[in-house]
């Protein structure tokens, strides 16, 4: 992390603490620099970010200023109501579109969930990478199903931290969460068939039941609380849920994280009404504070529990490697290997090499503790700016982690042209259709907060706000 960067965000806990006051003179440049052990130069650095995101100002010739008007953060979007029937995904053709109209290096990202490469940790990758290049026999060879095992062994024991201690052995190494959350589906369920899923949901759950010609059943779930235990409880009791698929640590795209009284509910429920529960745990390390959360699985204690973790390394090492993982129930490994293998026979043995170095360096949870304050202070950049720049009554939610905010506007607003209008502008967002089944959240966006701060970033976001405020 660059140091001033570190340095800003301690100074702006200090203000959230109360340590500064709204209204008070903040300390001079020396006496931060002595008390934070660094240089003039990096407390000016870490005093103009801090300008930039609105924290302090500058008085003439008297110094900065805790600002006066502390930020109030905006109102949470409404929670969501669904059609609650089983339904054909449609119109998920439109994603693809949009990626590759935007596609282009001279565009602000904020449309896919793709962290900016300043924030990954590229350059010990690059070393492992290097290392596995040079393993010529290995790498020149299949990792079949159900992976290769120096990996396997490094994700048993990241599992750990999320309190499941599993078997290395029963991992099976997929070609990121894609195509774990894909292959969970195939074990369980068959065409047709219907899947409960959070409402707004994450698109490529949504492109993944399409094309394997199930149904899915959208399930009211509210941003601070997450999926709503007593909708789903009617839905598995009035429809034939073979599965629901969720995200419950920082949601993709409500950033909510289920709390363990929930967790446990829902797996309960699952154990009652007998469906395969899917969790999708790509952003549980990325939460801003507290311990790691556990999943869905550790809460899965009776032998007929039959909850399928995936995740992958897209978010916290690369989304290039293309590298995940499901830990199904035991019965189910062989038929998930199998299911691997007949898809593509097997993920790519140098990736997997090089992320087995990687994570046996000991380096990642360093980096994760780095990365995660980083991501808080993204996402509160990104909401004070859209509160500073969008309409009055523009909802935000107040993730607890991952790095995206979702965006409910006017509902006057059709957000799919605003999308085509961004493309214009060169700004690249997601409009909220493309994460319902049935094409709701037409007001509504997700942004990527995973962009480095800069004048270029906030213009963007100055001209979204310009654009919706033209659309009104
Ligand atoms: C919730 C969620 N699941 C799965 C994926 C796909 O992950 P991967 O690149 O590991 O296949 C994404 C990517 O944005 C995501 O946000």
């Amino acid at each position: 992390m660059t140091l001033y960067r570190d340095i800003a965000i301690r100074i702006n806990t200090r203000i959230e603490q109360g340590l500064y006051k709204p209204g008070e003179r903040l300390p001079g440049v020396r006496p931060l620099s002595e008390q934070f052990g660094v240089s003039i130069s990096t407390v000016v650095q870490a005093q103009r970010q801090l300008e930039s995101q609105g924290s302090i100002e500058a008085r003439p010739r008297s110094g900065y200023y805790i600002c006066q008007r502390p930020w109030l953060k905006p109102e949470l979007p409404t929670a969501s109501r669904p059609p609650q029937k089983p339904m054909p995904v449609t119109g998920q053709e439109l994603v693809l579109q949009l990626a590759l109209a935007a596609n282009q290096a001279d565009f602000v990202q904020l449309g896919a969930a793709v962290p900016h490469s300043a924030f990954l940790p590229l350059r010990a990758l690059q070393r492992s990478l290097g290392k596995a290049a040079r393993s010529y026999q290995q790498f020149a060879n299949y990792a079949f199903p159900p992976g290769l095992p120096e990996l396997q062994e490094q994700i048993a024991r990241r599992m750990l931290m999320n309190a499941d201690a599993v078997n290395p052995a029963d991992i099976v190494i997929t070609d990121g969460c894609q195509e774990a959350v894909a292959l969970s589906l195939r074990a369980v369920a068959k065409p047709g068939d219907v899947i409960a899923i959070e409402s707004p949901t994450f698109y490529g759950l949504l492109q993944v039941i399409d094309s394997l010609g199930m149904k899915a059943l959208e399930i009211p779930t509210d941003p601070q609380h997450g999926i709503s235990l007593a909708a789903l409880q009617m839905a598995v009791e009035q429809w034939p849920v073979k599965a629901c698929v969720t995200i419950p640590n920082f949601s993709n795209p409500l950033g909510t994280l289920l709390s363990d009284e929930h967790k446990q509910a829902l797996v309960l429920l699952a154990r009652q009404h007998r469906f395969a529960l899917i969790e999708d745990d790509l952003y549980g390390d990325l939460g801003f504070a507290g311990d790691r959360p556990r999943s869905l699985k550790s809460f899965a204690s009776d032998p007929q529990d039959q909850v399928y973790y995936c995740s992958s390394f897209s978010k916290t090492v690369s989304p290039g490697l293309r590298c995940g993982w499901v830990h199904a129930p035991v019965a189910s490994t062989e038929r998930i290997m199998y299911l691997k293998h007949v898809s593509n026979l097997a993920t790519s043995s140098l990736s997997q090499m090089a992320l087995a170095d990687y994570l046996a360096q000991g380096t990642h949870e360093r980096y994760l503790r780095q990365v995660q304050p980083l991501y808080r202070q993204q996402v509160a950049l990104f909401s004070q700016a859209i509160s500073k720049y969008f309409p009055p009554g523009t909802r935000i939610t107040q993730p607890a982690g991952g790095f995206v905010l979702w965006v409910e506007l006017d509902p006057r607003i059709d957000t799919l042209a605003l999308t085509h209008r961004a493309i214009e502008h060169k700004i690249s967002i997601a409009p909220g259709q493309i994460f319902s089944a049935s094409q709701k959240y037409r007001n509504c966006i997700r942004l990527n907060c995973a962009q480095p701060w800069s004048p270029r970033l906030e213009a963007a976001l100055i001209e979204l706000g310009r654009q919706v405020q033209g659309m009104l």
